[in-house]
């Protein structure tokens, strides 16, 4: 097999094909494939859907497993391994307004800890027949898009990230009291440093950010909301449309990812997920 790695899109991605998953990746290899993910911050490689312990080997190729937050979603036996069910079982389950659902707001995961977790991958285990691509932007390229004035304004400063913020239209799971005692408020640069390419992105997770430090509130709504604006723009963006199967790795450092909830009820959406450990943002 001949590794190789082709573009997604102009703005982010690129999937890889040639490499045999389960063995350890050759060095060269290896290298190819991580100044790919530090470039394209997102690679996908297509594949069968797998056991979670299947899974979660392939995870440890690129990195250290960090348990998810929320219990009721680890999978039993491979606790590392978490499954997100976002089908709509019922018709009442899917809001007209698709905003509510919390899916469909941008984030990046894992903001609410100190020490966010640095990738994610995840894999597709089953699909609806429309809708229901995960999106992703670039807020590396939407860093060093951004006019002069406002790259002063967020050099330094430093935003609050909670579980959940008003600010976000759709609500976040209830967390149990032992969940909730492990996610106090945190505080997080608003233009973040990547330690491996030294590379500055915007860390703002508009479904957990809540206020830049030492604004009024309608200051930094006004600042957040600008950056929102930006940095969603179509031109920082691709969307995944999935294949069953699908494992796509992702750079939480400098991307923000949301899905088209929009997809039938009725028609299962399910995916199995691993989170890479990272270190503290500066
Ligand atoms: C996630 C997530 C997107 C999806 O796994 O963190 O946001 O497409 N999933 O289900
Ligand atoms: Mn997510």
């Amino acid at each position: 097999m001949t590794l190789e790695i082709r573009p997604l899109s102009d703005t982010l991605g690129a999937e890889v094909t040639g490499l045999d998953l389960t063995q350890p990746l050759g060095e060269a290899d290896a290298a190819a494939v991580r100044e790919a993910f530090l470039d394209r911050h997102l690679l996908c490689f297509r594949s069968e859907p797998l056991s979670p312990a299947d899974f979660l080997r392939i995870a440890r190729l690129f990195g250290e497993p960090q348990l998810q937050l929320l219990r009721h979603r680890r999978h039993g036996e491979v606790p590392e391994v978490s499954m997100l069910e976002s089908t709509y079982k019922r018709p009442e389950d899917k809001p007209d307004d698709l905003a509510l659902v919390r899916l469909s707001g941008w984030h990046t995961d894992d903001s609410y800890f100190a020490t966010p977790a640095k990738a994610t991958m995840l894999q597709s285990l089953a699909l609806p027949s429309s809708g229901g691509e995960t999106r992703f932007c670039n807020t590396r390229r939407a860093y060093e898009m951004l006019d002069d004035s406002l790259k002063a304004r967020i050099e330094g400063a430093r935003a609050v990230h909670g579980y959940d913020t008003p600010r976000a239209p759709g609500r976040a799971e209830t967390r149990t009291a032992e969940e909730a005692a492990e996610t106090p408020d945190v505080l997080h640069p608003l233009a973040r440093t990547h330690e491996d390419t030294g590379r500055k992105a915007i860390y703002f997770n508009p479904n957990r950010t809540d206020r830049v430090v030492g604004l009024e509130r309608a200051e930094s709504d006004a600042l957040l909301d600008g950056l929102y604006s930006h940095m969603t723009a179509d031109r920082f963006r691709y969307d995944h449309s999935w294949r069953l199967g699908d494992i796509l790795l992702w750079d939480n450092r400098c991307l923000l990812h949301s899905v088209n909830t929009d997809f039938p009820v009725g028609e299962e959406r399910r995916h199995q997920r691993v989170l890479l450990k990272g270190t503290k943002p500066v």
